[in-house]
């Protein structure tokens, strides 16, 4: 979650000679951002440096990251016909990450996994729809709710795209992938059952077969069953339910990842190592339990903090 970002030195530094699209776009700077974390931190795999909007810069988006304002699309979609004009999504257009995937495997030791990533479709569409970031989402369910039938035709597409996105990503290395339905946590159970689950478990069944499948989302509390029925090998949530609550809801029979405040990395390391272990009890041994953040690491965390962090996981689980 975010394990390479401002949060580091490197990074900013990184940061001072490109753009943030600039470094996406760049295989030799973003390869060189995702080993570096990973060898900062001792972390058992690394996650692609990239973003999960860039799929939409080809599909005619117009995306930029606006200093400060975080993602800006250009053309936001409003209606029916606005999701007509999209552009087919070709996985060519994405190369710059497939390089970045093949310079990064090629960086790391083989026992070093490296897991790929895209935005799951509803919240590549809540950005194509707000325009950017939101708090309550009304304009992205204000379009569900007025337009189903275009809503359906806009996440079947955005599903297709990242299917083909994530398969290219396997084809240049990627071990294992990442689908981040960040936002998802807005929607009630049955709107997500009959307008975004469809689409969700169509994506994850056309992904390389083999390849583990994380399937990630916050505020998701009162969907957990929902994502299950989705799919995915792995569910990830976040430190708003208990994760030995949440897996006992989704079965044993799937792995789970999680599931730390992120804000936690702020406090002291003592008490890092006591949150760290009480998840680590939870999980209580099971085979199966991915121990990851619950959301991303914020820029003011700091190093050394996650890197205790890392230590202590390995120390408090070692056999
Ligand atoms: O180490 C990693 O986790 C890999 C890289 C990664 C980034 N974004 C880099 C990034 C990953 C996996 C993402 C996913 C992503 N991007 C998500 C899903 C995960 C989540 O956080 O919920 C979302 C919603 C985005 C969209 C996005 N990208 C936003 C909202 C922002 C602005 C955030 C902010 O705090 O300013 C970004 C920019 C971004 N993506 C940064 C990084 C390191 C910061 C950009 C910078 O250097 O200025």
């Amino acid at each position: 979650m975010r394990q390479a970002g401002r949060y580091q030195p490197e990074y900013r530094a990184i940061r001072k000679r490109l753009g943030f699209l600039e470094l996406c776009k760049t295989p030799d700077a973003a390869a060189e951002v995702t080993v570096n974390a990973v060898r900062q931190l001792g972390v058992d795999a690394a996650i692609l440096f990239a973003d999960i909007l860039l799929v939409l810069e080809p599909m005619g988006a117009g995306l930029e990251f606006a200093a400060g304002d975080g993602p800006v699309i250009h053309h936001p979609l409003r209606s029916a016909a606005d999701v007509d004009r999209l552009l087919e999504f070709e996985p060519a257009a994405l190369e710059f990450v497939y390089e970045t995937v093949r310079r990064v495997r090629a960086a790391l030791p083989p026992e070093v996994p490296l897991i790929g990533f895209a935005g799951a479709p509803f919240t590549l569409a809540s950005y194509l729809i707000e325009g950017g970031r939101s708090d309550d989402w009304a304009t992205t369910k204000g379009f569900l709710f007025r337009d189903p039938g275009a809503w359906d035709a806009l996440l079947a597409r955005l599903a297709r795209a990242v299917t083909a996105y994530l398969n290219a990503q396997i084809d240049a290395g990627a071990q294992a992938v990442q689908l981040f339905d960040s936002w998802v946590g807005c929607l009630a159970p049955a709107d997500y059952r009959a307008h975004v689950l469809p689409h969700v478990r169509a994506l994850i069944r056309g992904i390389r077969p083999g390849v583990p499948v994380i399937h990630f989302g916050t505020g998701t509390a009162g969907l957990l069953e929902c994502l299950r029925a989705a799919g995915g090998d792995v569910i990830g949530v976040d430190w708003r339910v208990d994760l030995d609550a949440a897996w006992a809801r989704l079965g044993h029979d799937v792995a789970v990842q999680g599931n730390l405040d992120p804000v936690a990395l702020l406090g002291p390391i003592a008490e890092i190592r006591r949150r760290a272990a009480a998840i680590l009890d939870q999980a209580a041994g099971r085979p199966g339990h991915v121990f990851n953040l619950g959301h991303g690491v914020l820029p003011s965390t700091p190093v050394d903090h996650v890197r205790a962090l890392v230590d202590a996981v390995h120390e408090l689980s070692a056999r």
